[in-house]
């Protein structure tokens, strides 16, 4: 399912993807959030000297989106680099668990194009989130 905003997402996580900060990895990656008010948020990833502290794109995002005053991920859309799947790490699906709902679309693309599309409860079944608190 390709939703109506994805052009704008596509290009939004492009833009972020290409400022990301990866002179370890090398690894681009680049998120943009749909939020319920139609709102478009990226980020990219951030590495750092000290590996572990290295941030995710989705994290990045999800944290430019609270930082907007944004708490609700209708869509989101990853952008990798190289021709497989980018998915995100099971940190990150938890992360994004926080603001979405379990049939929030989760679109992965290769910088040129569309690779697949899921849903949260397909990348994070049995889940944990704010309602079983
Ligand atoms: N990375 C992301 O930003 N998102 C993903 O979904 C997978 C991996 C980053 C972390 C690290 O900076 C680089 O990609 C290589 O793992």
């Amino acid at each position: 399912m390709i939703s109506e905003h994805f052009e704008q997402m596509f290009e939004a996580a492009k833009k972020a993807r290409g400022r990301a900060h990866v002179p370890y990895s090398k690894f681009k990656v680049g998120t943009a959030i749909l939020t319920a008010g139609n709102i478009i948020v990226s980020g990219c990833n951030v590495e750092n000297a000290a590996y572990p502290q290295s941030q995710c794109a989705e994290a990045s995002a999800i944290g430019n989106m609270v930082s907007q005053g944004h708490y609700e991920i209708k869509e989101i859309l990853i952008i990798g680099s190289g021709n497989l799947l980018c998915s995100p790490c099971g940190a990150c699906r938890q992360r994004i668990r926080e603001f979405a709902s379990l049939n929030t679309p989760i679109h992965m693309c290769s910088v040129v194009k569309h690779l697949k599309t899921t849903s949260l409860e397909e990348l994070l079944p049995y889940s944990f989130g704010p309602e079983n608190l």
